[in-house]
């Protein structure tokens, strides 16, 4: 009756008016992504099927083809069309259909923007050469084909003939830019074109070319070719390579102008997997969603069901709790940490004393001294953001105290070096936490020296300074911390499955870079360079990709499950007294990846289809929607729900207890060591006040690939409430391989819900 009410009104109106602006505006169509499960066997029939739904909601002159974006038919089934909210309704009421929900813009994980770039270092140092025909598929803004990190002439062998992707033509591009090492390029246009008009003008190429720098970054440091004495301008000069540098690339371009839609992703995850890739490398993110209302927790899906490692970003809003994204179980989620290198700017004030700030500071100023002021001190009383000057923030100071003079300005609202750089302003010395790239001379500091050069600028009446360039410095006592800017677990959607996972390489990473665009990202920076150093979780994600081809070259049938159990279970957790790495496990999951110790774990925590589907029922997925997921025509969810702590997981989180605990839970491990038999037992680091017992507390594996399986018991009267969570760790070992899984409890009065 209500449906019939309004659409009475809307014709009523429409009629009067005489006009369809107002029935068009109340019923504008989106693109809405339209998931159906697993693939069919005939691609021709999962379309014909496809256009049969649609059709079903539209009146007779609406037309299909005009609608329908992309129909996904290779790994998976759906559809991608532009939808109104009630046409998108009706569908998602009709058998076979597990959900529809509108093509939402993710982003790229990187801090690159006009105010905050990320910094430097030739991330997978350490990591060896070798490697075999592993093909990374990496989603992201394209490539830029001729940079030296793509050239095949280390490559002499033939492309792998399973390769199934092409290379395709498009604004400055062709296959003919494609090589042995750079084999795949394709474009994914349809959804952000349909949803945002027509790609075209200058800073973007309507082809696989990479106009933004994220693309190129990514896919060279997961499997770039060596590149000897890459640098910026001099800066973190070395050895630019991937964590495979044999490996193939394959370019999936899903980003236009930095917005990358959900039916652009999905088409890209359906037909890189059905092209072939092993690997799939996504620094992409967006927020936190039901598994099966995001592309990419769908996407990834197929992509683990048929083999495909997919490597995701934590992304960049920590360091707030309950800010991972790319969560779901099947995905390898990666937070972002630092090096043992760091780039310095030093700050020399007229009284002689300097202060070593963090900076990628390329340029040098031409005069030894400038008026040194204090963005506060140079407000400008009349304007609205008078009281944000401190900041630096645009239109809050008076911009003649600025032109020629270094500004110190505080970060936290951003833009403190457009603004200062826009009044003409010689540099900046910004108090921050985290360094970035600037378009004009910048240092940044702490606090405790930002009082210092305020009490200089006090104490005279003429007080003056200068920034230097950068330099780089490699300090082996500095300890891998985690990013200020990666974002923190709890896993939002299912907090029992501890995110991220993994941490890895993300602050100042030097990498491919196309020399078209800007290496700060300011619009008036021109600086032009084939290799930038840039942060965030965008970075850190490929050295998983890169180190997952690692392992996959030595073990090509590990299940996608084998491989991230082999990282995790070998990584290593960062020091919990280190700044920024108090939330433990949440910051860093199982700690830094260590690829030659994954190359041999021992044991892994495997997991398969059969696995996920379990773990959907116990998500309270019906068997109807884990029957066409899954593809198991014939599968129901058992009678006792399985609960989300028994999915054989490299890690164990027990979230939210209420009360006392006593809880037992599963896992299974597998010999993946091959020296015969071996035994492994048990060691318990027990979080505070909990009893955790383990049984059988050994396992004797005579056989390759055995598998066995072991209970962990959980109990505690009551957590202590004042925890924010409760950290240890429960490791198997056989004397020669360590096979860690990090512990976190954490109570249901705890700050993390
Ligand atoms: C592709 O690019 C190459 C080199 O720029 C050029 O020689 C060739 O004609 C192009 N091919 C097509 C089909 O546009
Ligand atoms: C700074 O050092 C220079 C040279 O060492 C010296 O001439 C000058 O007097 C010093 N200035 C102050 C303020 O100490
Ligand atoms: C400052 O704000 C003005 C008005 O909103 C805008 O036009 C200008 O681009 C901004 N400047 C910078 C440097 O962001
Ligand atoms: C500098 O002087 C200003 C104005 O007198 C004062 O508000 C500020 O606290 C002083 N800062 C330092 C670091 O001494
Ligand atoms: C960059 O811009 C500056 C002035 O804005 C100009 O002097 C310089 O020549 C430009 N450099 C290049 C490489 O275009
Ligand atoms: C599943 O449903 C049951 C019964 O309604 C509920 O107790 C449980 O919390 C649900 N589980 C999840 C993961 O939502
Ligand atoms: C499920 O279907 C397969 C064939 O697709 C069949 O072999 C198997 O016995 C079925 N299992 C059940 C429980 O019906
Ligand atoms: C813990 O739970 C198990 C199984 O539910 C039960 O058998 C056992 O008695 C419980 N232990 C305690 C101390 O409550």
């Amino acid at each position: 009756m209500a449906c019939i009410g309004k659409w009475t009104l809307l014709m009523l109106i429409t009629l009067l008016c005489g006009c369809s602006a107002i029935l068009g505006q109340s019923e504008k169509r989106k693109v809405h992504i339209v998931y159906m499960g697993n693939s069919h066997a005939n691609p021709e029939k999962a379309t014909n099927l496809h256009q049969k739904v649609l059709a079903k909601v539209l009146s007779g002159k609406e037309e299909v083809s005009r609608l329908m974006v992309y129909s996904y038919t290779a790994s998976l089934s759906g559809f991608a069309a532009k939808l109104s909210t009630t046409e998108a309704a009706s569908i998602s009421k009709m058998p076979g259909v597990v959900s529809v929900f509108p093509s939402s813009v993710k982003k790229l994980h990187t801090t690159r923007s006009w105010d905050f770039l990320g910094l430097s270092a030739t991330s997978n140092h350490g990591f060896p050469t070798g490697g075999s025909d592993v093909i990374i598929g990496v989603l992201d803004t394209g490539v830029w084909p001729e940079s030296e990190s793509f050239s095949d002439k280390y490559l002499p062998d033939p492309i792998p003939s399973r390769w199934k992707g092409t290379c395709v033509s498009g604004d400055s591009f062709n296959s003919s830019n494609c090589n042995r090492k750079l084999i795949g390029a394709k474009m994914f246009p349809n959804g952000y074109e349909k949803g945002f008009g027509p790609i075209t003008g200058s800073g973007e190429y309507r082809s696989p070319r990479d106009a933004a720098g994220h693309g190129s970054h990514t896919a060279s440091t997961a499997g770039g070719s060596s590149v000897s004495h890459a640098s910026l301008f001099g800066l973190a000069e070395g050895t630019a390579r991937g964590g495979t540098p044999t490996a193939r690339i394959a370019a999936y371009k899903v980003c236009w102008f930095d917005a990358c839609t959900d039916a652009d992703i999905l088409a890209a995850f359906d037909e890189a997997v059905a092209d072939g890739v092993d690997l799939i490398s996504f620094s992409i993110g967006g927020s936190g969603q039901d598994y099966f209302s995001d592309a990419t927790a769908i996407g990834a899906f197929h992509a683990v069901q048929n083999g495909v490692f997919v490597s995701s970003s934590a992304g960049n809003s920590g360091p707030k709790l309950a800010t991972v994204t790319n969560a779901a179980p099947w995905l390898t989620t990666v937070a972002a940490s630092s090096i043992d290198r760091k780039f310095t700017s030093s700050i020399l004030l007229g009284n002689n004393l300097s202060y070593k700030g963090n900076a990628v500071n390329t340029i040098a100023l031409s005069h030894p001294w400038y008026p040194l002021v204090s963005g506060e001190a140079i407000r400008n009383p009349s304007s609205p953001f008078a009281d944000k000057a401190k900041y630096c923030y645009n239109g809050s100071l008076n911009s003649d105290k600025v032109k020629n003079n270094l500004v110190v300005c505080y970060g936290g609202l951003g833009g403190a070096d457009a603004t200062v750089l826009a009044a003409g302003g010689a540099g900046v010395i910004l108090v921050d936490t985290f360094e970035f790239t600037s378009s004009i001379p910048s240092s940044v500091v702490g606090n405790a020296d930002a009082e210092h050069i305020l009490e200089y600028i006090n104490s005279t009446r003429s007080p003056v300074a200068n920034i230097l360039p950068s330099i780089t410095t490699v300090d082996d006592s500095l300890v891998p911390q985690t990013a200020i800017f990666s974002s923190r677990g709890p896993n939002v959607i299912t907090p029992d499955i501890l995110k991220p996972d993994i941490t890895a390489p993300g602050i100042d990473i030097l990498a491919a870079w196309p020399p078209v665009s800007s290496i700060s990202g300011g619009r008036t920076d021109n600086r032009s360079s084939s290799f930038n150093i840039i942060s965030g979780t965008s970075m850190s994600c490929p050295h998983v990709t890169g180190a997952a081809a690692f392992v996959k070259s030595f073990h090509p049938k590990w299940s996608p499950a084998a491989i991230k159990s082999a990282l995790m279970t070998t990584a290593t957790p960062l020091d919990g007294d280190k700044i920024f790495n108090e939330d433990g496990a949440l910051g860093y999951g199982s700690g830094l990846i260590s690829p030659i110790k994954a190359k041999d774990p021992g044991l892994v925590y495997d997991a398969d289809t059969t696995d996920f589907a379990l773990f959907l029922c116990g998500l309270n997925y019906t068997s109807e929607q884990v029957q066409l997921v899954s593809g198991f025509s014939n599968f129901s969810c058992p009678q006792d729900l399985p609960s989300v702590n028994d999915l054989n997981y490299p890690s164990i989180a027990i979230a939210n207890v209420q009360g006392s605990l006593n809880r037992s839970i599963i896992r299974t491990l597998t010999n993946v060591g091959f020296s015969g038999s071996s035994t492994y037992t048990v060691q318990i680091q027990a979080p505070k006040g909990v009893s955790v017992t383990v049984s059988p507390s050994s396992l004797h594996f005579d056989a390759p690939y055995q598998r066995l399986s072991f209970h962990v018991n959980f109990q505690a009267n009551s957590l202590p409430s004042e925890q924010v969570h409760l950290s240890g760790s429960l490791t198997w070992t056989d004397g020669l391989h360590v096979v860690r899984s990090p512990v976190l409890i954490w109570p249901a009065s705890s700050k993390l819900k």
